[in-house]
């Protein structure tokens, strides 16, 4: 698969630095090249002789070393890869990469190179979660730069959350959809996915039943057409699809913010189940049972699919979905309107159908210039048929002339 590929491998300095070295072996187990640089707190961790020998490759080190210049010019590293891979990358390697900075060699061959990249950050809980790393993510999204990971566990320094490097194995998988031809190759798509849980307090929250099966097989679909993904995923039952960047969301306003950030793409799906309420009177702390019941004041949740179908730089498709229970056409197509979206994938989740939670799906999908109802099929099948629809909406020649 990923044969005659060149990867530039930048390992950082990070507890994770050890899954690099597994990384390189799966890498070129598969026939891909590795060159790796070493950052100088990534010697820290792992030493040049083991990630050297695994590589069958020198390791680059030093912006001033001169040897390297003479041999092969920072310039020329960089550019000489088919895909730079960053693993780990920490929080401070993602901050100078998002401030352009070029203060060591793996910097300066980040900023000096117009291949694409990929970053599997890891860091600790609380370094993910901070406002700088959070500015500093979204400025390398826009900057076109890909993500795979973190997830989510107990990590080396006794906390969980998220921040855990990706495994080598799911680092492959995304460099694999890197280079997956396909017509959607080249295309980055959004796909919202899965329901929103909305806080009632700490403890207790409001959620739907959907279980974001729909959407992973979109997102998969798509991978498998080439395409590069952004996943934003409330809390799903089904594990999302390996090869995408995924991030993950709690409420509708997360979930707006994670979009915002993931923009710009050349389509955007959604087909999470967003609440459309949020509780205003949420407790900061767990509400206490008092008697004579208790009254929950909701507010409007942002329209994420409105709001997106409407910016001035809006990606060239924008796919919304309908679940209703009545008049599922008529609902459908007055929403497409409402929401100014390109398509509406609409279908009938009445409890008798079996479609909410459910393998299978039935579905209608209204564009402007009518309606196409799809044979009731697996949700995979499905994903499958939209994504290739997409990909002819897109444009690409190589795509299937017909959905049907
Ligand atoms: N959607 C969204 N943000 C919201 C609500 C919905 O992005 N706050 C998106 C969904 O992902 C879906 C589409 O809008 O693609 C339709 O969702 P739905 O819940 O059916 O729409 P509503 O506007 O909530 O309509 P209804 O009154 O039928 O609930």
């Amino acid at each position: 698969m990923l044969q005659g590929k060149r990867i530039l491998l930048v390992i950082g300095g990070g507890i994770a630095a050890y899954k690099a070295l597994d990384l390189i072996r799966r890498l070129r187990e598969r026939g891909a090249a590795v060159t790796p640089v070493l950052t100088a707190s990534g010697s820290q961790f792992v030493t040049p002789l083991a990630v050297s020998a695994l590589a069958g490759s020198k390791v680059y080190r030093d912006l001033f070393d001169l040897t390297d210049e003479a041999e092969m010019g920072h310039i020329q590293l960089s550019r000489s890869a088919d895909l730079i891979v960053v693993a780990p990358a920490t929080a401070d390697l993602m901050a100078r990469m998002a401030a352009g900075r070029a203060d060591d060699l793996a910097s300066t061959l980040l900023l000096a190179t117009d291949t694409p990249v990929l970053v599997a950050p890891a860091m600790n809980v609380r370094m993910w979660d901070h406002p700088a790393t959070r500015r500093n993510i979204a400025t390398l999204r826009g900057d076109g730069i890909a993500f795979v990971g973190p997830n989510d566990g107990s990590m080396a320094c006794g906390e969980y959350g998220p921040g855990r490097m990706s495994e080598p194995l799911e680092i492959v998988a995304a460099v694999e959809a890197h280079f997956r031809a396909g017509p959607l190759a080249g295309k980055h798509i959004l796909v919202t996915s899965g329901p929103t849980h909305e806080p009632i307090d700490p403890v207790r929250y409001i959620a739907n039943r959907s279980s974001g099966a729909q959407g992973t097989a979109i997102a998969r679909a798509l991978i498998a057409l080439g395409a590069r993904i952004t996943f934003v995923t409330g809390p799903a039952e089904v594990p999302p699809p390996e090869g995408a960047d995924v991030v993950r969301v709690q409420t509708a306003r997360d979930m707006l913010a994670a979009v915002q950030a993931a923009l710009p793409a050349d389509a955007a799906i959604f087909a999470a189940a967003v609440a459309d309420w949020h509780v205003a009177n949420a407790g900061a702390s767990k509400l206490k049972k008092t008697k004579g019941g208790m009254a929950l004041e909701f507010a409007e949740n942002p329209d994420i699919l409105a709001m997106v179908s409407h910016l001035p730089d809006r990606p060239a498709l924008v796919v919304g979905f309908a679940a209703e229970t009545d008049d599922v056409i008529t609902n459908a197509t007055a929403k497409r309107l409402r929401k100014g979206c390109d398509w509406i994938v609409a279908n009938d989740v009445s409890p008798a159908t079996g479609i909410m939670g459910g393998t299978e799906n039935a579905v209608t999908i209204i564009r402007q210039d009518g309606a196409e109802t799809w044979p009731r099929m697996a949700k995979d099948q499905v994903a499958r048929r939209l994504a290739v629809a997409v990909a002819e909406a897109l444009g690409n020649p190589s795509a299937p002339a017909t959905v049907s």
